[in-house]
């Protein structure tokens, strides 16, 4: 039986974030350069964004440039985001077909001006569409989101806007780059490493982790079709045992 026909309509994750992995290795693999990888990368990123359009998934989150990646050669960095703008101009139709709203996580300060620019236009553009949410962290660490949360709630604190004692799950939850989007559901991870490389620290706590050796130019939608399929045969227990959830369903 495919993959498709394994998924159970109606326990769809509803947030799938994925760090996709492996450019560079596929590119060797070929004799290539690093950056042909990138760009069948972006391939798959076509093909795995319209299968969560498609599957009715509400989010998806794609680790597209760490804070650390800055540290990259430059010549990889320039050619990075030359490739996002490529990309976001050849892609913005196909977001627009399948009603996809795209938005960002991350410091985009960071970002050279031209690129941030084509990416507020994006966002504008794509604003109003309704079906799934693609989220791109771009500049983005966990660490630094964390950071980031903890300077604006001590600003609020010392401004009196808030107590500091009011700051629960709840509040913290909302100075993150991610206020307003549940938190994942399923993390993918290809390349055979295993590790979560400062992505999403806070909001992965109960998220299932999925890991393939599949470089990510080779991921496939059958494979992520795979992962979905593995993700609904977990139990989620949040805390809890079996038996209390069978109590509860
Ligand atoms: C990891 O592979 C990939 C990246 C750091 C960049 C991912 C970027 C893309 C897929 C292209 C642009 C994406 C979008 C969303 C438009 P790696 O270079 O770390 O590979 P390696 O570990 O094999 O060296």
């Amino acid at each position: 039986m495919q993959a498709l026909d394994q998924i159970i309509k109606d326990r769809i994750p509803a947030h799938v974030a994925i760090i996709m992995d492996g450019n560079g290795r596929w590119a060797k693999q070929h004799g290539l350069q690093r950056m042909f990888g990138h760009k069948q990368g972006v391939k798959t990123v076509h093909e795995i964004t319209t299968a969560a359009a498609k599957l009715g998934i509400q989010y998806l989150t794609l680790y597209a440039f760490s804070t650390e990646n800055w540290n990259r050669p430059k010549e990889e960095v320039d050619a990075l985001m030359a490739l996002l703008v490529e990309t976001i101009k050849q892609e913005t139709p196909t977001l627009m077909n399948n009603n996809v709203r795209l938005m960002t996580i991350g410091d985009l300060s960071r970002l050279p001006e031209v690129t941030r620019q084509k990416f507020e236009q994006c966002l504008e553009q794509t604003s109003h569409n309704t079906g799934l949410n693609l989220v791109l962290a771009l500049s983005y660490s966990s660490r630094w989101e964390i950071t980031h949360a903890m300077q604006q709630a001590a600003t609020d604190v010392a401004q009196g806007k808030r107590d500091a004692a009011s700051i629960d799950e709840q509040a913290v939850s909302d100075y993150m780059t991610t206020a307003g989007m549940p938190d994942p559901d399923l993390l993918i991870r290809t390349s055979g490493e295993y590790r979560i490389s400062n992505f999403l620290l806070w909001q992965l706590a109960y998220a299932e982790l999925y890991f393939t050796d599949k470089l990510w130019p080779d991921f496939c939608v059958e494979d992520f079709y795979a992962a979905i399929v593995d993700y609904q045969h977990r139990e989620r227990r949040f805390g809890k045992t079996s038996e209390q959830l069978e109590v509860e369903s």
